[in-house]
């Protein structure tokens, strides 16, 4: 366990690139892996999450080399190979829940693991749907993992899915392409769209119609080469925090700009943040850009519907600087940040409290009164990645200083987070 300690900075000046889209690079090393021919990847994320991304597949008979943040996948074609021992995926419910898609089509048995968090995390969500498709599959409770997946020759089917989620998604359009005939899948909002989006980069033809996108099975994938764009969620860190300092300037370059997922940048700029796009350019259908962010007192404002889903991995930091804006912050229909790598409500609401914040919480959510000053305090990641950076953000206008303990677990997306702050960091 390492603790980090944060002491209350005055400003943030500078620029940085965030580490590669963790999203985007488990979809390119999983559709890389099933192409034919070799992906080679700039930029993949460096953290643990995508690694061990890469360890599954390489036990599954994929070729994957490592020059950093440089992977080259050796794609097999649909048909991997089984694996001697199970395949750990370790905190990242992203690579239990879109391998499965993938391991749903192969005609051999896999069993996945994960660590202590992501065993207690639900899937169900997944299982129904590949079951529906003839893949057999056996979890613990019938919900948890590990599972233990039995592949098929598939058969397309048409799902309404009951909860919005890209994971979900992803893993349904997957096992699409494995399947026989014409799979779709609709969602009762629309999510990130980098599956899609991917699945054409590498050569597919997903239609997307409305909430419904289709894909027609046995579709031959072609390997890419490409940068993969900075991580938007890595990034919301640096933009909430600099929001906490009032005439405070960031640059932010090479910048996933995906519309699905840059909703925090229209949310950040109604609460009043300052934030200028000085370029923006695509690759492979994903836009990327660089970013001016200037640091303004926030409003605050209601979060609710689909713009919570759409935020879903950006609700802790924002949770976090809430006290500091001028009305607070209010999330409603936050019923699924309870069953992340933590209960991100719980764990939110337990540190703001420990810094001496009011907050009330909810069951589908948090409100946070603004105008609030923290103070400094002993705090916990919980394992959680996303908690450990927000409340590093929280901390840094706090009276006195913060420990957070388990801050390590930042690796799981962005390892060099901490230096990184201190990089830009006005004291
Ligand atoms: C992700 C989708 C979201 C998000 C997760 C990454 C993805 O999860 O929270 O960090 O890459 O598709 P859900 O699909 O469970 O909403």
């Amino acid at each position: 366990m390492s603790t980090t300690l944060i002491h209350p900075a005055k400003g943030i000046s500078g620029s940085l690139r965030p580490p590669g889209d963790k999203s985007i690079s488990h979809r390119y090393a999983m559709l890389g892996a099933i192409a034919n021919g070799a992906t080679r990847l700039e930029n993949f994320s460096t953290g643990a999450d995508c690694a061990s991304t890469l360890t599954c597949l390489e036990k599954l008979g994929v070729r994957c080399d490592r020059d950093g943040s440089i992977i080259t996948i050796h794609g097999r074609g649909p048909h991997l190979q089984t694996s001697a021992s199970p395949l750990d995926c370790g905190n990242s419910g992203s690579t239990m829940r879109m391998l499965s898609g993938i391991l749903a089509g192969q005609e051999f048995t896999s069993e996945l693991i994960g660590d202590a968090s992501l065993s207690r995390r639900p899937m169900a969500r997944v299982i129904t749907p590949l079951a529906a498709m003839g893949a057999t599959i056996h979890a613990h409770d019938g919900a948890r993992p590990p599972l233990r997946i039995t592949g098929a020759r598939l058969k397309a089917i048409h799902y309404e899915m009951p909860i919005a989620s890209a994971q979900v998604k992803t893993a349904v359009l997957f096992a699409g392409l494995l399947a026989d005939g014409e799979t779709s899948v609709a969602e009762p909002i629309r999510t990130r769209d980098h599956t899609e989006i991917a699945l054409r980069a590498f050569g597919a033809n997903p239609h997307a119609q409305g909430n419904r996108i289709r894909i027609r099975g046995r579709e031959e994938l072609h390997a890419i080469q490409t940068t993969i764009p900075g991580d938007l969620s890595s990034a919301a860190f640096f933009m909430c925090a600099t929001a906490l300092f009032p005439g405070s300037q960031l640059v932010i370059t090479d910048l996933l700009m995906n519309p699905t997922r840059a909703r925090l940048l229209d949310v950040l700029i109604a609460m009043g943040l300052g934030i200028t796009v000085l370029e923006m350019t695509e690759q492979h259908g994903e836009l990327r850009g660089t970013v001016q962010v200037e640091g303004r007192t926030l409003v605050g404002g209601t979060i609710a519907g689909s713009d919570t889903a759409a935020l879903i991995d950006e609700l802790p930091v924002l949770a976090a600087i809430a006290p500091y804006t001028k009305d607070g912050i209010e999330i409603r229909d936050a019923r699924e940040l309870r069953l992340k790598e933590s209960d991100r409500v719980a764990c939110v609401a337990a540190n703001l409290r420990a810094m001496g914040a009011e907050v009330d919480e909810r069951e589908d959510g948090l409100r946070i009164p603004g105008g609030q000053q923290l103070h400094g305090a002993d705090i916990d990641s919980f394992g959680d990645h996303r908690i450990a950076m927000a409340f590093a953000v929280a901390a840094l206008r706090a009276d006195g200083e913060t420990r957070i303990r388990h801050a390590e677990s930042a690796g799981i997306s962005y390892p060099g987070f901490f230096e990184t702050l201190e990089s830009v960091l006005e004291r």
